[in-house]
């Protein structure tokens, strides 16, 4: 393969939305950034320079990064944020077996709802989709947009906790939040096709918050591949997808000349009647190149859900399925050697904020709140040094946990920095069952890094250790990096653990994480971190200047 020099400068710059301009920051001046268009096999450095006012960290979301945990960006995890005025070189090392649609995005405070952008893994110079070579390829980046400065409100949401301050009032496609909103109209994002051809799309979901629906007006969308992996072909009118997900879609243009909308509308599991949620949707246009007078008005998707639509959010889920060919094979473990039992929860938590006790909403994961070491575990636990974290983190949440039984006040979680340590080639599987109060609760789309991972089972209600593994796809059960687990239900992954490092694992709506719904997987290979991972870089960024949040 080849290798490929990015320099990515991180700085502040102005963006007008919603009638209104404010400044933020974004790397190369875009929004969303810049994308990394690679072949399967090739290498990549980045070097981050950070011209903001802020410490940052970038991640490579879903890049397996084999062997090289260094480069892989999560703040406190595995290194410490790039401070302003210095730089930081990433080796970004792709799994052999990587080809799709990846994404890169900040990993230090929410910082990613500005800086990110996508990656595009091309097949290996020489061979070919496992599909008919499409006509050509667009990308759309769907995210979020927040009115006010964001450091200054994660500060503030950090101290007050309220849950419902800091919400996206807008979402947008490739930058745009498209003309159903305020002042949207003129810079709409537009695609532009021909008639008559077939078209990949590749969809990323980087908002803060929210699963999203996303359809096209008039035009089935063919799932083709997730994550960075090929699937089976799935015809479909709508998708449902996750924050770190991708989806990459055949669409085929036989319709009559004109103009579609491609709409994008938020997807919640809760109540909308009991929050103060708006029902946003981002628009684009899908526009036939040709003569013809011009719509009015494009035509909206009649197929996308409406955003309460439980039944089509959780449903499109057992849509998916691995291509499972000699060429893009499937390996789930079948002896498994490590179970897993995991609830993520919404809990309540006390401790100490700039000296103040303070008691509100946390998240968890087996009743663990996880707490950010100062430090990193990545060097902890590559020099030998204690104190940082501790490897107790349970295989199995604590036996009150029920998750049919309304809980409120909600339960009280333990805060506390605590890992899950895998030895070299352990066959893995974890089900994460969905445990909230009084039914109210959000999904939580997990994601692992440094891992894909095979989604055997899904279901609703509690996991059921006697029924519900007859019922598990060993064959061809899809490969992601990252899964919801369903609102009322649950979720069965396998991987083997062949992948040494320290891995953060976490729920990727931005507030649950800052809630503390991650832990951290050690793999290790011997006794030895030195000889089992590769040498750190050079420079690495400080510890010594991290604040403490
Ligand atoms: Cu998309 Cu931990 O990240
Ligand atoms: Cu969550």
């Amino acid at each position: 393969g080849r290798t490929h020099y990015y320099d990515f400068v991180l700085k502040e710059t102005n963006f007008t939305r919603l009638c209104s301009t404010k400044s933020m920051t974004t790397v190369n001046d875009s929004f969303p950034g810049p994308v990394i268009r690679i072949h399967r096999g090739d290498l990549v450095y980045v070097n981050v320079h950070n011209q903001d006012d802020f410490g940052v960290t970038i991640h490579w979301h879903g890049v397996k990064q084999t062997r090289n945990p260094w480069s892989d960006g999560p703040d406190h995890i595995t290194q410490c944020r790039i401070q302003p005025g210095t730089n930081f070189t990433y080796k970004v090392i792709f799994g052999e077996d990587q080809e799709g649609t990846l994404w890169w995005h900040a990993h230090s405070d929410w910082t990613r709802a500005t800086v990110h952008g996508a990656i595009v893994i091309l097949p290996t110079q020489g061979t070919t989709y496992p599909f008919p070579k499409p006509d050509g390829e667009h990308l759309l980046v769907l995210a979020s947009w927040f009115a006010g400065d964001f450091n200054e409100e994660y500060e503030e949401y950090l101290s007050n906790q309220t849950g419902t301050s800091f919400d996206d009032i807008a979402f947008t496609i490739n930058g745009e939040p498209g003309d159903l909103v305020a002042c949207g109209g003129e810079t709409t994002h537009r695609w532009l096709v021909d008639y008559g051809k077939t078209y990949l799309l590749r969809i990323v979901n980087v908002v803060v918050n929210s699963e999203l629906f996303f359809a096209i007006s008039e035009h089935n969308l063919t799932i083709v591949g997730t994550d960075g992996t090929y699937t089976k072909p799935r015809v479909t009118s709508y998708i449902m997808i996750a924050p770190g997900q991708t989806m990459d879609v055949l669409i085929t243009t036989n319709q009559s000349l004109g103009h579609y909308y491609m709409a994008a509308r938020q997807f919640v599991t809760f109540d909308p009647s009991i929050t103060g949620f708006n029902n946003m949707t981002a628009t684009a246009i899908l526009q036939y190149r040709g003569n013809y007078p011009p719509p009015d008005v494009p035509s909206f998707p009649i197929n996308l859900p409406l955003f309460h639509d439980l039944d089509s959010g959780l449903g499109f889920l057992s849509l998916l399925r691995s291509l499972a060919t000699p060429e893009h094979p499937v390996n789930v473990p079948l002896n498994i050697t490590t179970r897993m039992f995991v609830t993520a929860s919404i809990n309540k938590v006390n401790y100490t904020f700039e000296g103040t006790e303070v008691s509100h909403f946390a998240a968890s994961l087996n009743n663990i709140t996880f707490m950010d070491p100062t430090s990193s575990i990545l060097l902890a636990y590559y020099r030998h040094t204690s104190g940082v974290y501790t490897t107790d983190f349970p295989d199995y949440p604590p036996s009150y946990y029920n998750f049919t039984g309304d809980t409120y006040p909600p339960p009280m979680s333990v805060l506390a920095t605590k890992v899950k340590v895998l030895n070299y080639n352990e066959s893995v599987e974890i089900v994460v069952q969905w445990t909230n109060l009084l039914g109210q609760g959000a999904d939580h789309p997990l994601h692992l890094h440094g891992y894909t991972f095979y989604v055997v089972g899904m279901g609703r209600g509690n996991f059921n250790n006697e029924t519900d593994p007859k019922g598990y796809n060993l064959v061809d059960p899809p490969e992601r990096n990252t899964i919801t687990v369903p609102k009322n239900g649950w979720v069965a992954l396998r991987f083997l653990a062949n992948n040494p490092g320290v891995w953060l694992w976490h729920c990727h709506f931005d507030r649950h994480l800052i809630w503390g719904m991650d832990t951290a997987f050690i793999v290790k290979n011997g006794e030895t971190p030195e000889t089992s991972i590769l040498p750190p870089p050079a420079y690495m960024p400080s510890c010594a200047v991290q604040s403490l949040i």
